[in-house]
């Protein structure tokens, strides 16, 4: 079978770098470009990882292009602690590289690529979703020419931001109200209800670091912020791994039980950036607009990350 045409739409991050990687790594899809918003770091920065990335694989033959530097109510979003302040742990200049990204800027990228590829393409969004609805806004087929939306945003019964809302969705509620009001005809909304089930242990990071490649060091590197952050705030040993579920659930869909659900995002107030999950659409007449993650198999996530990028197991 011929492998998926992707685009990753990322704020990297040290988990939007995991979902780079895995990508990368997977014969079953083929990484056509990479967009960067800003979130977990400001555009120059998450655009910056984003080449650099790609340079550390030794693709930069992917193209890269730069997208929002503002969440669609014109505020920058905060950015996040867990990954540093470089959006990679303190380890981006390890990785620095002389690429630079495209002229064309990426919600032009992905509403031409997108409509000269009606039905093929898969897009991941692993940041806010400020692009995409974007795209939406000024392209009345991009939604319905989109094969598959795959996010990673919102949570049923958690917070990452405040105790209702995941950052990715608080960051631009407005922008992932849109478009999962899009119409999309398959939206997979992977939350925190799962993604906080799939963390890096430090067993795990340790195993990284001893299959003692230029990737592995960086991996190790890039999620020990992450670790500290959330020892330092939850009292969990533990490293977030977020973003790389998504390409994952792509690569094996029996990782995850997905849901039928109607998902609204709350756009302002107390409760901004909550995201609304009605499985099965009881409250809605039945009607879904998206998948929603209820459960995953971590073992199985573990063993398709591990031996995919280091093909070996890393118990
Ligand atoms: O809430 C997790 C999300 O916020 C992930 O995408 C992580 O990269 C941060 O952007
Ligand atoms: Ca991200």
């Amino acid at each position: 079978m011929s492998p998926e045409p992707i685009i990753i739409d990322c704020d990297p991050g040290c988990d939007d770098a995991l979902a780079i990687i895995l990508a990368l790594h997977s014969q079953e899809c083929d990484l056509k470009a990479v967009c960067t918003v800003a979130g977990n770091g400001a555009i120059d920065n998450t655009t910056c990882n984003a080449l650099n990335i790609l340079a550390l694989c030794d693709r930069s033959d992917i193209p890269v292009y730069r997208g929002c530097s503002r969440a669609l109510d014109n505020r920058q979003p905060a950015t996040v602690e867990a990954f540093g302040d470089d959006g990679l742990g303190g380890y981006a200049q390890s990785i620095a590289s002389d690429n630079h990204e495209q002229p064309k800027d990426a919600v032009a990228f992905l509403v031409e690529y997108v409509n000269n590829h009606p039905g093929e393409i898969t897009l991941f969004a692993t940041g806010p979703c400020t692009n995409i609805a974007c795209a939406i806004r000024n392209s009345a087929e991009f939604a319905t020419n989109l094969k598959r939306l795959i996010i990673m945003g919102g949570a049923k019964y958690t917070g990452n931001v405040s105790p209702v809302a995941e950052y990715n969705f608080w960051a631009d509620p407005q922008a992932a109200h849109e478009v999962l009001q899009a119409g999309i005809a398959n939206v997979t909304v992977i939350g925190l209800d799962v993604t906080n089930k799939i963390a890096l242990t430090c067993e795990m990071r340790e195993r990284i670091r001893l299959v003692g490649t230029r990737l592995s060091r960086f991996l190790y590197d890039i999620t020990r912020e992450g670790l500290d952050d959330n020892w330092r705030s939850r009292h969990k040993a533990v490293a977030p791994m977020h973003d790389v579920l998504t390409v994952a659930y792509m690569l094996d869909p029996d990782i995850l039980e997905v849901r039928p659900a109607n998902i609204e995002v709350v756009v302002d107030g107390l409760a901004k950036g909550q995201s609304i999950i009605d499985i099965d659409g009881h409250w809605h007449e039945g009607e879904c607009n998206a998948g929603y993650a209820a459960s995953v198999d971590a073992d199985r996530f573990y063993h398709l990350l591990f031996t995919t990028i280091f093909d070996e197991e890393i118990e």
